[in-house]
C-alpha cells in the first residue's frame, strides 16, 4: 500500500501591507492545488509586526529624495515570524521583487519550483530598508534574490508575486494535471510556441492548416517546429539568437581532436557531477571515463565539440548501435552548467541526428530517470521512453523515428 505524503510539494510565504492582494491566489489552478494540499500559501500582514498606534510601516529617507521607505524593523521581525515556522532548520529561499533584480523567466520559474519553500517579501513605496537584505543573509542564513518581473516599475511587489506564484506553481509536480502541456510551452526551450487552433475546421472563411488535419505526425511536427522558428524570429528575435548561440557569441560545433581530450574531459566531469546528485547515484560511466578513456572514444565513436569564443561548453558522440544496424546512438550529450537551458544541447542532439549516415532508421539514447530538465529536452525533441533497460543503473532509454 502506498502511504500518502502528507507534505505539500511546496510552502510559500508572503509578506505584504496588501494581504487582499494576494486573493486570487485561491482561485483556478493554483487555488486548486492549496485545496489539495500541493501548495501551502501563507499570506502574512507586514502591520502584524508593527508596534505604533498608526501600524507604521515607513519613513523619509536619508540622505533626502522623493518619496518613503519601508522601515527595518517590521520586516525583520516578520521574517523572523516566517523563518520561525520551518521544522528542523528548514528555510525559505527569500524572494524580493524589484524593477532591479534580476529577470524573472522560465528558467528562474523551473528553478525555484525546486525549491521547497519560497518566501516573497512585497515592497512598496521606494522599497525596503536595504539592511533588511543583511538580516535576512547574515541573521537569519537565507539565500536572498531579489527578482524582476520586467523592465518597468509597478506600485509595489504584489502582482510580481502572483505571476511568480503561478509560474512556479504550475511546475510543482502535480499541479497541471497533464504534465505533457508543460512540455510544449513557449519558452520552454527558447522558441515560442507554434500557432493553435481547435473545432471547427472551417470558421467565418477561415480554416484551419490543412498539416494539421492530415494525421502525418511527422508533417505536424515538422510544420510546428518552423512556425515556432518563424514566430520568434518576427516576434522575438533574441530570443531566437539565444537559442542558436551562447550569450550572442556563435557556438561552433567540428569534430573533437585529441587537442580537446583534457577539456572535454573536465567538462564531462563538471556535467556528470550534476547528473550524479540528480540520480542520487555515482554509478555512471561518464563520470569515471579518465583522460585515456576519453582519448580512446575519439577512436571508435565520433564525437562533436560545441566551442564559444575559444571556450569548450558542450559535447555529444555518436555511434552506430550495431555494425550494420540501422540504430544510431548518441551519447554524453554535455552542456557546460552556467550555459544549461540556453538551446545549445539541443542543437548538439539535432547536429548529432544530421550526422547520421543513409540507412539508420532511428535514435537511442539515455538519461538519469530522474534528470527532468534532459528528459524534458529529449521529449521535446521528438523521443519517446521505451521499455528497453538502459545499459547504466537508474538510467532510461529514449528512441526518435528518423523522419523522412
Ligand atoms: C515603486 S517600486 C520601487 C522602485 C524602486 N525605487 C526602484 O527604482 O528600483 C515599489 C515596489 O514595487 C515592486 N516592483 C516594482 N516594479 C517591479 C518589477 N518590475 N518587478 C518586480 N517588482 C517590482 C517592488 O516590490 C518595489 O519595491
Amino acid at each position: 500500500m502506498t502511504v500518502p505524503d502528507p507534505r505539500p510539494a511546496m510552502r510559500v510565504d508572503v509578506v505584504s501591507i496588501f494581504p487582499d492582494y494576494l486573493s486570487p491566489l485561491d482561485l483556478s489552478l493554483i487555488g486548486k492545488a492549496r485545496a489539495d494540499g500541493l501548495l501551502d500559501v501563507r499570506v502574512h500582514d507586514l502591520r502584524d509586526f508593527t508596534h505604533d498606534r498608526h501600524r507604521t510601516v515607513d519613513d523619509t529617507p536619508y540622505g533626502g529624495g522623493a518619496g518613503m521607505v519601508m522601515k527595518p524593523q517590521p520586516w525583520s521581525e516578520a521574517l523572523d515570524h516566517v523563518v520561525a515556522q520551518g521544522h528542523s532548520g528548514a528555510k525559505p529561499r527569500l524572494i524580493v521583487p524589484g524593477p532591479g533584480g534580476q529577470r524573472f523567466t522560465q528558467t528562474l520559474a523551473r528553478e525555484l519550483a525546486r525549491e521547497p519553500w519560497l518566501a516573497f517579501a512585497c515592497g512598496r513605496y521606494e522599497g525596503i530598508d536595504e539592511r533588511v537584505y543583511d538580516h535576512a543573509r547574515e541573521d537569519l542564513g537565507l539565500e536572498v534574490s531579489v527578482v524582476s518581473l520586467g523592465d518597468y516599475v509597478l506600485n509595489g511587489g504584489e502582482v510580481a508575486v502572483l505571476a511568480m506564484v503561478e509560474a512556479v506553481g504550475r511546475l510543482v509536480p502535480g499541479v497541471i494535471g497533464n504534465a505533457e502541456s508543460l512540455v510544449e510551452e513557449s519558452h520552454e526551450d527558447g522558441l515560442l510556441e507554434y500557432p493553435i487552433y481547435t473545432k471547427p475546421a472551417s470558421w467565418n472563411g477561415r480554416e484551419v492548416p490543412p498539416v494539421l488535419l492530415s494525421g502525418n505526425h511527422g508533417a505536424i511536427a515538422a510544420w510546428r517546429h518552423e512556425q515556432r522558428r518563424a514566430r520568434t524570429a518576427a516576434r522575438r528575435p533574441d530570443l531566437l539568437h539565444a537559442s542558436h548561440g551562447v550569450d550572442g557569441t556563435d557556438v561552433e560545433i567540428t569534430a573533437a581532436t585529441p587537442a580537446d581530450v583534457p577539456e572535454l574531459a573536465l567538462l564531462m566531469r563538471a556535467c556528470w557531477v550534476q547528473e550524479a546528485v540528480a540520480n542520487d547515484t555515482l554509478d555512471i560511466p561518464a563520470l569515471h571515463e579518465s583522460l585515456d578513456d576519453v582519448r580512446e572514444s575519439l577512436e571508435t565513436t565520433q564525437t562533436w565539440v560545441a566551442r564559444s569564443g575559444g571556450r569548450l561548453v558542450g559535447a555529444v558522440r555518436t555511434v552506430r548501435t550495431e555494425p550494420d544496424g540501422d540504430d544510431w546512438f548518441i551519447g554524453r550529450l554535455c552542456v557546460a552548467p552556467d550555459l544549461q537551458g540556453r538551446g545549445l544541447g539541443r542543437r548538439l542532439l539535432e547536429h548529432a541526428e544530421s550526422t547520421a549516415p543513409d540507412g539508420i532508421r532511428t535514435f537511442t539514447l539515455n538519461t538519469g530517470a530522474r534528470s527532468a530538465d534532459n528528459l524534458r529536452m529529449y521529449k521535446k525533441a521528438g523521443y519517446r521512453l521505451v521499455d528497453v533497460p538502459a545499459p547504466i543503473p537508474g538510467a532510461v532509454t529514449l528512441v526518435k523515428r528518423r523522419r523522412g
